[in-house]
Parts: C-alpha cells; structure tokens; sequence
C-alpha cells in the first residue's frame, strides 16, 4: 500500500503540474480527491486494517492528500496568476524526515483512551454509557446503597463533602467517591431491562504511589428478570478476554459491599505466569475490584420490586486496569496526572 500511495502521489504531481487550464485541474481534483477518486477509495479500505497497520497507513494516506490538494491549490492559483510550471517537487517529498519540533500533532491522554477502549468493549455486549453528577448528594452516594449513618466510608476523613445547605432528604452534597452513585439514579429513570455502563471521575481523601484523590470508575448495572450471578461471570470474563487478551482468566471471590449480596472481589490471572504463580502476583491471580448482585434494598430504593427483577453491578478503576494492562508499567499512579510530556508522549 505505501508504494501504490507513492505511485500516486507521483502521478498526481506529474498531472497537476502538465495541467494547462482549470478544467483540467478540476478534472485531476475528481480523478484523485473525488467521491470515487483514488485517494478517496484508499481512505474507504483503512477500517478493514489491522489495528497496527491502520496509524501508520493512515497517517500517510492523509499525507499524500494534504500533498495533492496543496499542489492543485498552487497550480490553481498560478494558471489562474497565468503562471508556467514552477511548483517546487522536492517540497513534497513524503519521505523526508521532519524534526521534533514541526511535530505539532499531540493524542489523547492515555485515560481518555482507556475509557474509550472501555467503552467500546461494553458497547458490543449491549451496556450504553452514561453520565451522573460528579458533585452528589449524599442519598445517591450512600443511603440508597443501603449505607448505615455511621459506616466509616461517611467520614471527612474519606470523602470530600462541599459546604453547602444539607438538604432534609437527600442530606449534604458531596463529590461522587465511586460511580455507584449512579445505580439508583439510573434505576429511577423507570426504564427496564437497565444495562448501564457510567464512567466517571471519583475523588477520594488519597494520595501516594497507587492512589490519587481524582480517579475515575467504570461500573456496569444490569437489572431484569432472572438476571443471575452467571450473567455477571460471563460479563466479567468477556471484559477480562476483551481487555487484557484472549489468554486471561477471571474469578471471583466472596467479599462485602453494603450494596450488593452477595458481594465479590473479582481477580484475573497474572499476565506474567497466567495464573501459575510467580514472584510479581505470587499466587497467580491479580485484584481487579468489586462487583455483586445488587442488593433487595437498592433495588427498592430505585423503586425496583425485588420479588420481580434482580441485576449485577460492578465497579473498577480505569487507572487501575490500565495499569494492568500487559506491558505498562507505572510505578507512580500520579504521574498520570502532572502533565510530564515526557512520560505521556509515550502512549
Ligand atoms: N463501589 C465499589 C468501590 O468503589 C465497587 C463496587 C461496585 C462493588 C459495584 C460492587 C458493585 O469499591
């Protein structure tokens, strides 16, 4: 594919500059860059790429168009001035290299594309993405997910609370500490069967090596009939395979949240052993986070009858699974957030 570009880039350069009158270039213009034209018939065939080939080709197919419309552009504008040839060919030579600082072209952080990769993988199964305040109030945070008054999660100690009037219901107003926040919100649209993926920035009293007070949450909600712990294993493991590739195992594990039950913490296989054990994960299996049945009480918070419908959730950190993603290693969460180029230009 580079050298048939090649070939048409070359050809095309050749055409503009023999071109005698403005029919002619307008002719050269459709022949190329029209709806059937060559360059436009390589941009179609760039989604049947594999994911490694299709930055690269991409980048290039792009180029060598950028290339023809600047030299149509010239030579329009010279024949239009009655100008002869006098469009510099070496200018446009694709191969040449270009230094760091005409390098203007950033990318998305390497967050941004985990949450897209994310969503991506969830929306293939049927989960749509939605969005929930960030700043809460205490009801959907903890109350309707069936917290006691006094669980230590409530502390100043653990979650930022915003000075602001309480209110008699929903009590203070808070900054989302997790994106369960949204399963009651999501349950009292009313709409069922609910199959909800809420990512999200969540924010809690931490700082140090693993832990940034702004992290940000991906949770899935499923509620329905007959909706059973089989679904959730089959969910997790499509996300596991899906995410961290096709040779990774999940499983899950007997835990606490006061919002589902029963509750699990949920582990994939280590991506250096695959589960036998080794000296990074010892055991063979790595945390990934929590997940459950969603608990009757929540249910009914979320105006929900229990007797007729159940769900799963569950609950991870997109930092977290990024980082445990083969081949990146981040030895200092915090780093994600303090704008190093160096570091970011990486991914
Ligand atoms: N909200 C929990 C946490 O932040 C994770 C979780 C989500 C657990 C959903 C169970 C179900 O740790």
């Amino acid at each position: 594919m580079e050298e048939k570009l090649i070939t048409i880039k070359n050809n095309a350069i050749s055409l503009i500059l023999e071109a005698k009158n403005l029919k002619e270039t307008e002719e050269i213009r459709i022949q190329f860059l029209g709806r059937n034209g060559e360059i436009t018939q390589l941009l179609k065939t760039l989604p049947k790429l594999s994911k490694n080939e299709r930055p690269k080709l991409g980048s290039l197919v792009n180029e060598v168009k950028n290339i023809i419309e600047d030299t149509l552009t010239i030579r329009v504008r010279d024949l239009k001035n009655n100008k002869s040839n006098n469009v510099n060919l070496s200018k446009f030579d694709i191969t040449e290299p270009i230094t760091e600082s005409d390098r203007k072209l950033g990318h998305l952080h390497l967050v941004t594309q985990a949450i897209r990769e994310i969503t991506a993988i969830f929306n293939e199964i049927g989960f749509t993405r939605v969005r929930y305040p960030e700043i809460e109030w205490d009801w959907y945070a903890f109350t309707s997910l069936n917290f006691p008054t006094n669980h230590p999660a409530r502390d100043d100690w653990e979650t930022f609370f915003i000075e602001a009037p309480v209110d008699e219901k929903k009590g203070p107003v808070l900054l989302t500490p997790h994106t369960s926040s949204g399963q009651v919100r999501e349950m009292k649209k009313g709409k069922l069967p609910i199959k909800m993926l809420n990512i999200a920035k969540t924010y809690r009293r931490q700082s140090d090596v693993s832990h940034t007070p702004m992290f940000h949450q991906f949770e899935g909600l499923v509620v329905g009939e007959n909706i059973a712990i089989s679904d959730l294993k089959g969910t997790l493991n499509y996300f596991v395979k899906s995410y961290f590739g096709e040779n990774r195992k999940s499983r899950i594990r007997p835990y606490h949240f006061q919002f589902t039950e029963p509750s699990f913490e949920v582990d994939i296989t280590c991506g250096v052993c695959l589960g036998k054990g080794c000296r990074l994960c010892k055991e063979g299996w790595l945390e990934l986070g929590g997940a459950g049945m969603v608990h009757p009480a929540v249910l009914k918070f979320g105006n929900i009858d229990p007797e007729k419908y159940s769900g799963f959730a569950f609950g991870w950190g997109v930092e977290r699974v990024l980082m445990m993603k083969e081949g990146i290693k981040i030895d200092d969460l915090r780093i994600l957030y303090s704008n190093d180029m160096d570091f970011l230009k990486q991914f």
